[in-house]
């Protein structure tokens, strides 16, 4: 842990800038359920993104755009009360801020009301940046994400890199730009150059957390299933397994099974 981080005080929207500002880099993994919150807050983690990435870990969904404002609230409250130190991020679902501005800031102040979050994340640049801005004014603390937007899969056409041409480079500057006037406290960079994600990093004063855009961001976030080997099966190039889950929980189903298959499970010590 950092010296920023290491006297267990509640991490804000601001100990991200002051992180930032001190070269400290943010560590966040996403996580949907109380047990699991519990023991990446007390593990030392800086951050809990209750991502909608939910959609596809929790409810087995191909992608994230069918998980609703109701189902998000519900895992963002079960996390944030397991949240002592930690600072809580629920992305805002699809459908939930891009009809209108003011719809928008409605549902950011029902997840903040209902779930207890500490900050919102919505997906886009300059076409949210007035969104955004309304949130910063209700006082909800906002992450803004940029790159590979997964509740846009069906625009983009898959979840290659992005940004890869000039244009799209330079759009992506402007958008985080955007955000950043806006007042967003942070910005997820997803699957972009990692050169890219370092030029958008020094001009903006929000902090930025890379997921596949190198070393040069201020943090990293990952999936926690991902990141802790739950599933092989899902294998980018950007993810390390810092755990193997998968054989762990494993090896504890089978030996469960068998204990009780052979009946040594419960024994007389486990009995009333
Ligand atoms: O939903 C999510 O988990 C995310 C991260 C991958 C950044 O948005």
């Amino acid at each position: 842990m950092g010296y920023l981080t290491t006297d267990k005080k509640k991490i804000t929207a601001k100990t991200f800038i002051e992180m930032k500002a001190a070269g400290q880099k943010i560590a966040q993994m996403t996580a949907y359920d109380y047990t699991t919150a519990a023991i990446l807050d007390a593990a030392g983690i800086d951050s809990i993104l209750i991502g909608d990435s939910a959609s596809n870990i929790v409810c087995g969904n191909d992608d994230t755009l069918p998980i609703t404002l109701e189902q998000m609230i519900y895992h963002a409250r079960a996390v944030a009360k397991a949240c002592q130190h930690c600072l809580t991020v629920c992305d805002m679902p699809f459908g939930s801020y891009q009809v209108s501005s003011e719809e928008g800031i409605r549902n950011a102040i029902r997840i903040a009301k209902e779930s207890g979050v500490d900050a919102v994340k919505l997906e886009g640049g300059e076409e949210i940046a007035d969104t955004v801005r309304g949130i910063v004014n209700a006082g909800i603390p906002v992450v803004g994400h940029l790159g590979l937007t997964p509740q846009s899969i069906h625009k983009l056409g898959g979840y290659g890199l992005q940004a890869k041409e000039e244009t799209e480079a330079l759009k992506l500057m402007a958008d985080a730009r955007a955000l950043d006037k806006a007042g967003a406290f942070c910005i997820v960079l997803e699957k972009v150059p990692a050169e890219l994600a370092a030029q958008v990093t020094k001009v903006v004063k929000a902090a930025t957390i890379g997921i596949g855009a190198g070393n040069g961001t201020d943090g990293q976030v990952l999936v926690y299933a991902d990141a802790l080997g739950m599933s092989h099966r899902f294998r980018p190039k950007f993810l390390r397994y810092f755990a193997d889950m998968e054989k762990c929980m494993t090896e504890g189903v089978q030996a469960y099974v068998g204990s009780v298959r052979e009946g040594t499970f419960p024994s007389d010590e486990e009995s009333y």
